[in-house]
C-alpha cells in the first residue's frame, strides 16, 4: 500500500539540476525497484536494481545507477520526471500479431462453438470471418477509425506499447483501404501496419479463389503496399493454399513489403516451409507445426509468433514452444486480437497462457512479448528492450517484481504506461495530449493528471 500510494502521485516535473555539459533529457525515470531491461541474451533477463533511465525526443539517453543521475544528466523545467516509488518497471510490451479493425459482433458464434460448433464449420456456413467482413464492410469510416480508437486505449492500458495490425476484413481494394485508414487513426499507440487481403475469399470470389488471388496480385498489393510495412496470408485448410499464398507473399515482395504468414493453425498445410523458403520475416500461430517445421524456421531466421490465446479459445492445441526453442528459433508471443478466434487485447493474458499451457518459464515469456516481439515486426534494433537509442516506451507495474505477470493473472498489473518518453497511461486511463501540455499550477499543487511541478512536494 506504502508503494501504490507513493507511487500516485510522482508522474510529472520538477525542477532541474545545475547546467553543464551532461546530455539534456526531457524524460527521467528514477525509484524502479527493477528495471527490466531485457538487454542481455536469453535466458537473463538483465534485470538492474537502483537504476535510472533518461530520455530524449523519445529515445533513451542514457541508463546508469540513480546516484549518477545529477552528475550525468541534465534536466530542466521541462523534463518529465517519474518516481516508479520501487515499482517493477519493463519495455512496453510489442504486441506482434493482432486483427485491430473490425466491426460487428461475433458473441452467438462464440457460444454455438462452445455448443460443439467448430471454427471450420461456421466458417464452411458463411459465418466466422466472413459475418466480419459483411459487417465492416458496412461501417461508416468514422464508426470504424472510433472502434479502432477504442481498442487501442485498451492495448496502450495493458501495457502494450506497440501493435502490428492487419486489414483483412474488408477483402476489396475499397474496403481493405477504409480499414488501413481506420488503423491509422491518430493516436499514442505505435502501429506497424500488415496487408491480410488474402484472409478468406470474399462472398463475391465464392468458388473462384485463384481469381481473388489474382485481385490482390493485380490491384490491392500495388494500390496498398506503400501504405504498409507487410504481407500476410491465411494460409490453411478453408482458406489459402500454399501455392496460393506463395503468389501473394511472392508479389508482395516485388513491392518491397515485409513477409508473414498465418501458418499451421487449423491443419497443417506446409505454410510454415514455404515460410521458410521464402524468407519470411515471421510465421505465426504454428499450432501444428512439425520438428522438421521447426529445423526449417531455425535455419533461415524465421521468428514464430506464437497465439495462445487462440488455442485457449478454439480449445485447440497450442504451439510447440519448448521444439521451437531448443530448435533455435526466435519466438514472439502476441494476442491475436481478433473478433473470432481471440477476443483479447491483454499481452499479460498471452504471457499467463504461455506459461501455463504453452510450457514457456515467465522469464521466457516476457523476452517473447517484448524483444520477440520486435523482432517479428523488424524493429529489433529500437523495440522491445531498455537500451541506449531506443524508443523509450515502458511499462511501470503494479507490483516490485516482473515474475508475478503470469502468476497473478487475468487482471491488469499495469501501474502506468511511457510511449515515446511520454505518460500516456497513469492509473488505468489514458491520458490525451492536452492533459500533459496544460499549464501547471504556480504553487506546485497536483493537477487533475497526476503532474507536479515542485519538488518539495516528492
Ligand atoms: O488469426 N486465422 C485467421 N485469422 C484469425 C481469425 C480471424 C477471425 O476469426 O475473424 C486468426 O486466428
Ligand atoms: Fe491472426
Amino acid at each position: 500500500m506504502t508503494k501504490a500510494r507513493s507511487h500516485e502521485r510522482p508522474l510529472g516535473r520538477r525542477k532541474g539540476w545545475p547546467v553543464s555539459d551532461r546530455p539534456a533529457c526531457d524524460f527521467l525515470l528514477t525509484g524502479a525497484g527493477e528495471l527490466v531491461t531485457v538487454a542481455s541474451a536469453a535466458p537473463d533477463l538483465g534485470v538492474l536494481t537502483g537504476a535510472a533511465l533518461a530520455a530524449r525526443d523519445g529515445r533513451i539517453i542514457w541508463i546508469g545507477d540513480e546516484s549518477r543521475v545529477t552528475s550525468e544528466v541534465k534536466t530542466d523545467d521541462d523534463t518529465t520526471v517519474v518516481d516508479a516509488g520501487g515499482l517493477a518497471v519493463l519495455p512496453g510490451f510489442v504486441d506482434a500479431h493482432t486483427h485491430a479493425v473490425f466491426a460487428g459482433d461475433r458473441s452467438a458464434e462464440y457460444a454455438a462453438r462452445l455448443r460443439g460448433a467448430s471454427y471450420l464449420e461456421i466458417m464452411a456456413g458463411g459465418g466466422g470471418i466472413a459475418e466480419t467482413v459483411r459487417a465492416t464492410r458496412a461501417a461508416p469510416p468514422d464508426e470504424l477509425a472510433a472502434l479502432a480508437r477504442r481498442r487501442f486505449d485498451s492495448f496502450l492500458r495493458h501495457g502494450t506499447t506497440t501493435i502490428e495490425t492487419k486489414t483483412g476484413y474488408g477483402l476489396s481494394l475499397e474496403a481493405e483501404r477504409a480499414c488501413l485508414e481506420a488503423a491509422k487513426v491518430e493516436h499514442p499507440l505505435r502501429r506497424i501496419h500488415t496487408l491480410l487481403s488474402a484472409h478468406a475469399v470474399p462472398p463475391e470470389f465464392a468458388g473462384r479463389a485463384d481469381a481473388y488471388v489474382d485481385l490482390v496480385c493485380d490491384e490491392i498489393l500495388p494500390a496498398l503496399a506503400g501504405e504498409a510495412e507487410f504481407c500476410d496470408v491465411f494460409c490453411d485448410e478453408g482458406a489459402f493454399t500454399v501455392e496460393q499464398a506463395r503468389r501473394v507473399l511472392t508479389r508482395a515482395r516485388e513491392f518491397g513489403l515485409g513477409l508473414k504468414i498465418h501458418a499451421e493453425q487449423l491443419a497443417r498445410t506446409g505454410g510454415a516451409q514455404l515460410a521458410a523458403e521464402l524468407g519470411c520475416m515471421s510465421a505465426d500461430h504454428l499450432e501444428r507445426a512439425t520438428a522438421d517445421d521447426c529445423r526449417a524456421l531455425a535455419a533461415t531466421g524465421v521468428t514464430a509468433v506464437l497465439l495462445p490465446g487462440t488455442s485457449y479459445t478454439l480449445r485447440m492445441p497450442y504451439a510447440p514452444a519448448r521444439a521451437l526453442l531448443d530448435a533455435g528459433v526466435e519466438i514472439a508471443l502476441a494476442t491475436d486480437f481478433n473478433p473470432g478466434s481471440s477476443y483479447c487485447e491483454n499481452l499479460q493474458m498471452a504471457i499467463s497462457l504461455a506459461c501455463q499451457e504453452g510450457g514457456l518459464t515467465p522469464d521466457e515469456a516476457l523476452r517473447a512479448a517484448t524483444l520477440g516481439g520486435a523482432a517479428a515486426i523488424g524493429r529489433r534494433a529500437d523495440l522491445g528492450s531498455l537500451e541506449v537509442g531506443k524508443a523509450c516506451d515502458l511499462i511501470i507495474l503494479e507490483t516490485e517484481s516482473h515474475r508475478e505477470l503470469p502468476y497473478h493473472y487475468g487482471v491488469n498489473r499495469v501501474a502506468a504506461v511511457v510511449a515515446g518518453g511520454r505518460v500516456v497511461v497513469h492509473e488505468g486511463t489514458v491520458l490525451d495530449e492536452q492533459e500533459h501540455e496544460h499549464e501547471h499550477e504556480p504553487d506546485g499543487a497536483e493537477c487533475g493528471c497526476g503532474c507536479q511541478t515542485d519538488e518539495t512536494e516528492r
